[in-house]
């Protein structure tokens, strides 16, 4: 199955992005020539999920070079220096910017220094790979994922984990795309996602687009609906995953991973081995992002909270292992994850 759109893409020597603000009402792309603008973009939500973001960091890193690639060495050598401090600071929880900007660093002190514009080059190169690796990941994911769903699923999910949160395919979309494409009948239940609203402008518009039976609740109606036992499984992607198998996913999440827990509902997290931080030993570590108050008061220029009431509004919870039934990797699927399954991934 493929989708009709791009997430990202690279043309005539910039980083084009559909800008998912304005998703499903209008098609636009918001087009970055340099590492502040793809920050920007990140911050902003014009990209979003954690993989898109990661991948947008690459290329932003990629535009920084072939903007300083005429500068001298020490002054293109300080250029870069900015660029991954401003795409480092875009948001925090999703680890595979960081994982990103990584694999990125080492392609600029693995070359040759003194020589911008081939530097310049090997890091477009490098970005172009990242995003490969990111949809073959998903299309495996949803290989591996697809077997746990039998035909006739009634799958919940939350948030976007589709196409516009990666490269393409997705990841928990990713899962049901493959399913559907390998002739099972599943239907989907998205919840709305507040405040960003993610499921209701983001999974809904993927779904409707390929003909996906997909039912759209809000965020509050998930528990009465497995409580009927009109939900037979759930899938979500994640932000960062725990050393321990601990998830962060969009906020919300962990609510419904207890609800499952409690109807005997299997909760699966799709999420490929880039978003798996070793160096966090459980999910207390995970930073989690507050956003500003006014996404929570309102949306879209429409405020219905009172004026100067106090909010929070962190972006991520963060699901304990014990609750999530597998993970399911580009490797394949992870039963119980914890610390010792997950760390046999990167043997
Ligand atoms: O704030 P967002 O929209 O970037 O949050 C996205 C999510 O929480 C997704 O579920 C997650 O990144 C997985 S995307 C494949």
């Amino acid at each position: 199955m493929t989708v009709s759109f791009e997430t990202l893409r690279w043309r005539d020597g910039h980083l084009e992005l559909i800008d998912q603000r304005l998703l499903p009402g209008r098609i636009e792309y918001v087009s970055c020539a340099s590492a502040a603008e793809t920050a920007r973009a990140v911050r902003d939500m014009v990209v979003r999920g954690a993989p898109a973001i990661g991948c947008a960091a690459a290329y932003g890193v990629a535009l920084e070079a072939a903007r300083l690639a005429g500068a001298a060495p020490a002054a293109f050598s300080a250029g870069m220096g900015k660029a991954f401090d401003l795409l480092a600071a875009s948001r925090p929880t999703a680890v595979n910017l960081f994982w990103a900007l990584e694999r990125m660093r080492a392609v600029l002190e693995g070359a040759r220094p003194g020589q911008p514009p081939a530097i310049a080059a090997r890091l477009l190169e490098e970005a172009h790979r990242i995003l490969a690796e990111d949809i073959q990941a998903n299309r495996a994911m949803g290989a591996h994922g697809a077997a746990l769903l039998g035909d006739g699923t009634r799958v919940l999910t939350h948030c976007n984990a589709g196409a516009l949160a990666t490269a393409g395919h997705g990841t928990a979309l990713g899962v049901i795309r493959s399913a559907v494409a390998a002739g099972k009948r599943i239907s989907v239940i998205v919840d709305e996602t507040r405040p960003f609203l993610q499921g209701a402008r983001l999974t809904a518009w993927e779904l409707v687009q390929e003909d996906i039976p997909v039912t759209l609740i809000t965020d509050n109606m998930s528990g009465h609906l497995m409580g009927r036992g009109e939900i037979d499984a759930v899938i979500v992607g994640a932000d960062r995953v725990a050393a321990n198998g601990d998830v962060a996913n969009k906020i919300g999440t962990y609510m419904i991973a207890v609800l499952a827990r409690r109807h005997t509902i299997p909760f699966y997290v799709a999420a490929p081995l880039s978003t798996i931080d070793l160096r966090l030993a459980s999910g207390a570590a995970i930073p989690i992002e507050e956003r500003d108050a006014s996404e929570v008061r309102g949306y879209a220029g429409v405020e219905w909270a009172p004026t100067g009431v106090n909010v929070r509004n962190p972006a991520f919870d963060v699901t304990p292992a014990d609750l999530v039934t597998a993970l399911i990797t580009e490797k394949g699927v992870v039963h119980a994850p914890d610390r010792g399954k997950i760390a046999a991934l990167f043997e």
